[in-house]
């Protein structure tokens, strides 16, 4: 039986893990669940899952989610501990009782706790992709040195993963990852102005976070997926390749020296990679129907348009030139889209936000984790500075 920590439990990817935990009840065992503000949601997965700690992101959830409690039917000699802020998410993450930590915090709030769980050589289930954005070479290092085991729930990085175990690593030529295109893969760039978070939103194949799903819009997710593939695999960003594939069925395809292609299909639910990151080297039956074969299907294959497409572009050039470079590109992506979301920036200017950013942050070489979340959160200080400029006057694209 394995001990969990579910760090964003209350997320997108923290729920599709516990459903998998659900149908498999007698292979989990949940020891913490770890939260940011959605206390409702959080309270009814203590109800259900009877962890021994939950931990949220501020005091006062922690008094609403006591209350919460107080109204629930359970006794109080029954609640888990209860834990708020950052040091509680590396407490939950690092006990001695759990041996699986799924990581589906979004954004840097989960690095510390995802960092200190690998430096305990913990099989990392990883969703979290700012972790390996902003912190690759860090993490990489700790995952050697103290022999953790990093499993990619990223659905492209888990693809690669599977086709990787087919072959020797020193015939692989390249990794294909592909892109479902996002909302937008028809739209002219000149529509791309007046775009709303709406349409941003309405991601043809996924349902995810709003930051995942605004980043898939605009490419940027697959941008970081690029920097994370090449952190997770050893691979140079020239051996990333990016492919428009609309169905979002094949996930990711590995080219061996020879020419040869190894794909892993599968069906477009994040259920799937997260029960391989628990499961494996083993696996389990399928969380969910499994691709009916006899029924006729077309897949097609486009390249991406870098131009209409920048932070595309821009992560391929981050990760080439190393250091504090992909972790500002993610800050002020994560500014950026916040106000996008808010309104008040248009479309096109989260790319020009990102990229003034990152001309106004030199690059530098942090050498601990304190030191990234510090380049991370000057940053988002530029980031913000950039975005009220412009809105001091009119929204702009
Ligand atoms: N969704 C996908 O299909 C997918 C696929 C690949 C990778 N990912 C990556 O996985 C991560 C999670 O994505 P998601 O789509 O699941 O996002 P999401 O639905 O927005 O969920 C984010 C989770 O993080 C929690 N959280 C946020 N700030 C926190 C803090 N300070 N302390 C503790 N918890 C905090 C949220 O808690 P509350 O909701 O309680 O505030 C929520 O549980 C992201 O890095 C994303 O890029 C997601």
């Amino acid at each position: 039986m394995k001990t969990l920590t579910v760090l964003g439990s209350t997320g997108s990817i923290g729920t599709s893990t516990l459903d998998v935990v659900r149908r498999n009840r007698h292979l989990y065992e949940v020891f913490a669940l770890v939260a940011g503000q959605n206390i409702d949601t959080l309270a009814g997965q203590i109800l259900e899952f009877r962890p021994k700690v939950a931990a949220v992101a501020t005091s006062e959830g922690l008094n609403r989610l006591s209350q919460r409690l107080a109204d629930s039917s359970l006794p109080k000699s029954e609640w888990p501990e209860l834990l708020w802020g950052a040091e509680a998410r590396i407490a939950t993450a690092t006990a001695t009782q759990v041996d699986t930590v799924i990581s589906a915090i979004v954004g840097v709030s989960g690095l510390e706790a995802t960092y200190e769980a690998i430096r305990l050589g913990k099989r990392v289930g990883l969703a979290n992709k700012e972790v390996l954005v902003s912190c690759g070479k860090l993490v990489m290092d700790a995952v050697r040195e103290c022999g953790a085991e990093l499993v990619p729930v990223d659905s492209e990085h888990n693809g690669a993963h599977q086709c990787l175990r087919a072959g020797n690593r020193e015939q692989v030529a390249r990794l294909i990852l592909t892109a479902s295109g996002g909302p937008f893969r028809n739209t002219p760039r000149e529509a791309l102005a007046s775009v709303t978070p709406e349409q941003a939103l309405n991601h043809p194949t996924w349902r995810m976070g709003n930051r995942i799903t605004i980043d898939c819009a605009t490419l940027m997710n697959k941008g970081f997926e690029v920097i994370e593939a090449c952190w997770l695999f050893d691979f140079a960003p020239s051996q990333v390749d990016v492919v428009i594939h609309p169905q979002s069925t094949v996930h990711a395809m590995i080219e061996y020296s020879d020419g040869s292609v190894l794909a892993q299909i599968a069906a477009t639910d994040m259920r799937m990679p997260i029960q391989y990151a628990l499961t494996y080297p083993g696996r389990a039956e399928a969380p969910v129907p499994k691709i009916n074969w006899t029924e006729a299907r077309k897949w097609e294959f486009l390249p991406p348009d870098m131009e209409k497409f920048p932070l595309l572009k821009l992560a391929y050039e981050c990760q080439s030139a190393g250091g504090s470079a992909t972790c500002t590109l993610n800050a002020a992506d994560e500014i950026a889209v916040e106000a996008f979301l808010q309104q008040k920036i248009g479309f096109l200017a989260i790319h020009e936000v990102v990229s003034e950013t990152l001309s106004k942050m030199p690059v530098r070489h942090p050498r601990t984790v304190g030191e990234v979340l510090e380049i991370d959160a000057e940053s988002r200080v530029m980031a913000r500075e950039l975005v009220a400029a412009r809105t001091a006057g009119v929204v702009t694209a």
